[in-house]
């Protein structure tokens, strides 16, 4: 029989994700239906991108840059006790936790949209400025969601490398690659997965260079290394910065940023936004969590002690490594990079293996002290053998 939500007959089930090691092997290029439709050329020519998704729940997470003990105890409670079957139906109403946020972030609430993670902020700001065939300026390596959402818009794509081994912010090259046809220049500040960041001068001498281009300063890392632009919006017209609540504030699950420019260029995002993108959870939660700074403040010097741990640790067992303004560390495993990365594995603990972008690199989440030396005391073992 037929299953009214399926259609598929009983017994038939699709086939799962196969699961490769830390990665979900990506789709081979699908073989169309017989009849049907060629998607678009900018698609047809990406790489598929599936990050590593599947059997993380009991492990030691160090390989998404996720808050590692999860978020403040008061965001859960607020959950509970404001959801019920009655909010559930209401289409989202953004209008109290605009405020609060705005608050939190000494904005007016006209300065920013709330987006479905980064990634929607920097999709709408793709949309919104960059067309078919026109130049972005990007970094190599960096979030991998910059190229993703350019490659779909058919951006043409220009990229800067950042300079091997120390990795620094290749500014003057950066400088130097702005043109009068550069659309957008996205920067992520620190960067990852280098981890290194940039200073607020260097960032004004490219709004400067780009005045006529958009520049997104996506600062998802911004608490560990306190450097932000975001005081300059008011100020600087070209300038945009994402924040999000999935590093931090611990809710990568609910997938909220947020996206601040001048009053008028939000307006634009705005337009080109789906008005119910953001869901009621995810604003409800944040007010929450912006409401309990000091947990903030407490993961934040927990995080900062852990990556003094990590770094001597590494120091100790000969390991390069780049020193880091954010809540992971790029260490340089060479050749052993996969096998370390999978004997941890072994030992329930993840890290990512970064290699197809910059050989032999993997990049470790910093979490607490005791989840770190949890981590350096398996690390030590296999690197020792
Ligand atoms: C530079 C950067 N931006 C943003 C994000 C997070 O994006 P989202 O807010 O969509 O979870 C990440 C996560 O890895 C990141 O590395």
């Amino acid at each position: 029989m037929k299953s009214p939500r399926t259609g598929r007959t009983a017994g038939e089930s699709p086939a799962p994700p196969s699961v490769v090691g830390q990665a979900v092997r990506p789709p081979s290029p699908a073989k169309l239906p017989k009849g049907g439709v060629k998607p678009r050329p900018a698609v047809l020519a990406m790489e598929p991108y599936s990050p590593p998704t599947g059997d993380r729940a009991d492990k030691l997470r160090l390989d998404f840059n996720e808050n590692t003990v999860g978020c403040s105890p008061r965001v859960v409670a607020a959950l509970k006790e404001r959801i019920s079957a009655g909010r559930l139906a209401i289409y989202p109403d953004y209008v109290e936790a605009k405020q609060a946020i705005a608050r939190y972030y000494e904005v007016a609430p006209e300065q920013f949209t709330f987006t479905n993670g980064t990634d929607e902020a920097i999709q709408i700001l793709v949309n919104t400025y960059v067309d078919d065939g026109q130049e972005v300026l990007l970094l190599k390596p960096t979030y991998a969601m910059f190229r993703f959402y350019c490659e779909v818009a058919g951006a043409k794509i220009r990229e800067v490398e950042y300079p091997r081994p120390g990795v620094e912010f290749p500014l003057q090259a950066v400088l130097d690659a702005i043109t009068p046809a550069t659309r957008a220049v996205l920067v992520a500040n620190p960067n990852n997965p280098t981890g290194t960041g940039i200073s607020l001068t260097a960032i004004e001498r490219i709004l400067r260079r780009a005045r006529r281009a958009v520049v997104l300063v996506d600062e998802a890392y911004y608490e560990f290394s306190g450097v932000t632009a975001l005081g300059e919006i008011g100020r600087v017209p070209n300038l945009f910065v994402s924040r999000t609540f999935s590093k931090v504030f611990g809710m990568a699950a609910m997938r909220l940023g947020c996206l601040f420019s001048h009053p008028a260029n939000v307006a634009y995002l705005r337009k080109a936004q789906s008005p119910y993108s953001v869901n009621a959870l995810a604003v409800m939660a944040a007010q929450a969590a912006v409401a309990d700074e000091e947990y903030i403040r407490n993961y934040v010097a927990e995080v900062l002690a852990a990556r003094e741990v990590l770094c001597l640790g590494l120091e100790r067992l000969g390991i390069p490594y780049i020193p880091s303004s954010a809540n992971f560390v790029l260490a340089h495993f060479g050749k052993r990079a996969i096998e370390v990365r999978d004997a941890l594995r072994e030992r329930a603990i993840l890290v990512r293996d970064r290699s197809y972008e910059i050989r032999g690199a993997v990049r470790i989440t910093v979490g607490t002290r005791r989840q770190t030396r949890e981590l350096m005391a398996a690390l030590e073992t296999i690197w020792r053998r």
